[in-house]
């Protein structure tokens, strides 16, 4: 059976998209199959791979219970990697999307259906804690956590960790944190290593050793609409994304979670 992580914290560009998309292919290239879930009203995941035509609907189709889940699976165009997209959203569909997700506990059920023909289904989150980030962590195995070397993430990470000791006590008791990764890390900064130095005192059994260097070829590779893994996979930023997929792996087999 595979394991379903979501990629959360309520902040937007500390490289929530990026870990999805890049992590997702890493993983699928090391053999695993991998899904990966938009489930950010921005729908930034699909045009890594350069899908922009969602004949057959997106993820937002599965909320408002007019499609099946299998029905908006589409091919990544790299092996082992599916996706499934969330279609560009207006104003008034993302207060839709907001009213379906804390009504519908649909996704949990739509996602376990998947469980027995994926590896990991990994779901990007939009940057916000109710809602769809909610429903999205009562569908999930464990939530991993990017977080950027500020005072400001610091204290958002302090609140997802709490919302998830919430969820644990009410909705989802199976709930466990994948793991928190230092993203668009500037690893020779004084922040960098104070950042560093504070999480692996507070969080050692949940502080990724790989963290992800900053690098222009990130952005670089978003206006091609390529995973930086593909746009350049020599450079720092590839290869921190293999490496993480590496230790995730490792740990889940430390701890014995899988595979059947
Ligand atoms: N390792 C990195 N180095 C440089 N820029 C990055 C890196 N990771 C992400 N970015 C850039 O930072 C911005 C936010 O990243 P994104 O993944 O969209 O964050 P989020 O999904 O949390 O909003 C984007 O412009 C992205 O290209
Ligand atoms: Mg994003």
């Amino acid at each position: 059976m595979g394991k379903i992580i979501s990629i959360a914290i309520p902040k937007g560009g500390v490289g929530k998209t990026t870990t999805a998309v890049n992590l997702s292919l890493a993983m699928a290239k090391k053999g695993y199959e991998v899904l990966l879930v938009d489930v950010d009203p921005s729908g930034q995941c699909a045009a890594s791979f350069k899908l922009n035509n969602y004949k057959n609907g997106s993820i937002f189709d599965v909320f408002s219970s007019t499609k099946k889940i299998e029905d908006v699976i589409y091919d990544s165009g790299y092996d082992n990697l599916s996706c499934i997209p969330m279609r560009k959203s207006s104003y008034n569909d993302e207060v839709r999307l907001l009213i379906l997700a804390e009504k519908v506990m649909n996704l949990r059920y739509a996602l376990s259906t998947l469980l027995v023909k994926f590896d990991f289904i990994i779901i990007d989150c939009p940057p916000s804690l109710t809602g769809t980030t909610t429903n999205i962590l009562n569908a999930s195995n464990s939530v991993l956590i990017p977080i950027r070397a500020t005072k400001y993430s610091m204290d958002e990470l302090g609140r997802i960790l709490n919302h998830v000791k919430l969820i644990n006590k009410t909705s989802n008791a199976n709930l466990k944190i994948e793991g928190i990764v230092l993203t668009i890390d500037e690893p020779k900064t004084k922040i960098s290593h104070k950042i560093k130095k504070e999480l692996i005192l507070k969080y050692p059994n949940l502080i990724f050793k790989t963290s992800i260097p900053k690098t222009i070829k990130v952005q670089e590779a978003s206006f091609d609409n390529q995973p930086v893994l593909v746009y350049d996979p020599q450079s720092s930023c590839a290869k921190a994304y293999l490496k993480l997929a590496d230790e995730l792996i490792l740990r889940n087999e430390l701890r014995g979670i899988f595979f059947e």
